[in-house]
């Protein structure tokens, strides 16, 4: 209650004082009484306030959110981990932002079917409640690359959306050419439909596939790409979906000749199990370089079965991680060269679920 009386006033703070002074006076008053009357502002983490929803689709809605003063932006196409209280347990999940005016961002959530988190966002999350948030993390987002191809099917449009929408904003000659292919089940469940409209008449060519609608015909496959996009192949692909859509693509892709380092993925579900017979590559003596932070280790027979996460932290190299279990994509990396098994998606690497599958690895950014 006392948090939703005191979100008119604390968005007002924040829309009228520069964060650093925000930070300055709270941290210099940080008293349990203020940590209890006003624990949005009188705290050392990042929160934000619902500061309105939007119907999207059926079973999709957008939260616009005002972050607290320790916000510091995002590169679209990353994600945040929101952190909600269901029944007095906090439940984490990631979406990918879309920046809005005046220090906004909005995250679209499309319902699914028996989700924890995705019903509760709908069914109880309203205007003027707080969610925790961490700083966003991720690397699937624009490299400066000239051309690119968005391919993307469901709520897997969410990071496209983020990363073309803030292309748009750029002059004209400093935007790259972009195409966006994007498939749905049909007309209904078509999120970011005035965007996908709009971006059309800016210069952005959108094809929009109704899987559902149109049976086979309305499914992307490699005619449709080519059909619709015969440079392909100049094209680097920004790949998001769900599971299933995601490995056809890859699939449709390779027909088509494209060099998978050009495809860049973003998974939201986590990989099906890899069979273990993967996993029996001896490693004793094997050298896996992390060519972004130059730190190469020789592995021994004590390191037979760890994760590529693993051998990095128990040879003294740190690397960004979040969930640990192939749910987030935190700890990606791309195969630059050697093999890499497990959790592997064309040249991506899932550091904390995959594995060295030869005896030199060259992994990085
Ligand atoms: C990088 C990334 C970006 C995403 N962006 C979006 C987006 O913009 N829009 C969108 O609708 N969805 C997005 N998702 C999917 C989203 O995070 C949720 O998986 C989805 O909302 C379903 O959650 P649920 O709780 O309803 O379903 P559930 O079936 O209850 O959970 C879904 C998945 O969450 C994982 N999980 C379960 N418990 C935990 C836990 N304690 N901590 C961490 N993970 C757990 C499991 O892998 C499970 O398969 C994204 C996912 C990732 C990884
Ligand atoms: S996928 Fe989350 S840390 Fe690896």
């Amino acid at each position: 209650m006392l948090e939703r009386l005191l979100a008119a006033p604390n968005r007002w703070l924040l829309d009228h004082v520069e964060p650093e002074w925000v930070d300055y006076v709270v941290s210099n008053t940080m008293t349990d009484f203020n940590r209890w009357f006003n624990g949005f502002l009188w705290t050392y983490d990042l929160k934000a306030l619902v500061e309105s929803i939007e119907d999207e689709a059926p079973g999709v809605k957008t939260f616009v959110l005002r972050p607290n003063q320790h916000w510091r932006g995002f590169e679209p196409g990353q994600h945040i981990e929101l952190e909600v209280q269901i029944n007095g347990q906090a439940q984490r999940r990631c979406y990918s932002p879309s920046h809005r005016p005046n220090g906004r961002v909005s995250i679209t959530v499309k319902r699914k079917a028996g989700g924890h988190v995705s019903n509760w966002l709908h069914d109880h999350l309203c205007t003027g409640m707080q969610v925790g948030m961490k700083h966003p993390r991720g690397r699937f987002t624009w490299q400066g690359q000239h051309k690119l191809l968005m391919l993307c099917a469901g709520s897997g449009i969410t990071p496209c959306h983020a990363m073309v929408s803030s292309m748009l904003l750029r002059p004209l000659d400093q935007r790259p050419d972009v195409r966006v292919m994007a498939q749905f089940r049909d007309a209904s469940q078509v999120i970011f439909r005035q965007h996908l409209q709009d971006w059309h008449t800016q210069g952005v060519p959108v094809t929009l596939a109704l899987s559902g609608e149109q049976g086979e015909a309305g499914r992307l496959n490699a005619q449709r790409i080519l059909h619709d996009c015969p440079d392909v192949n100049e094209r680097d692909i920004y790949l998001c979906g769900p599971e299933g859509f995601m490995a056809q693509m890859m699939d449709e892709l390779k027909s088509l000749g494209v060099d998978p380092k050009r495809v860049h993925t973003e998974r939201f579900e986590m990989a099906p199990p890899q069979p273990v017979a993967d996993r029996a590559f001896d490693v004793d003596g094997a050298q896996v370089f992390f060519e972004h932070v130059n730190a190469r280790l020789t592995l021994t027979a004590a390191d037979q079965g760890k994760t590529l996460l693993q051998l990095a932290q128990d040879h003294g190299v740190n690397l960004e991680s979040g969930c640990g279990q192939g749910a987030c994509g935190t700890c990606k990396l791309t195969v630059h060269d050697g093999q890499a098994c497990g959790n592997v998606m064309g040249t991506t690497v899932y550091l904390c679920t995959a594995y060295p599958g030869s005896r030199h690895l060259v992994l990085g950014a």
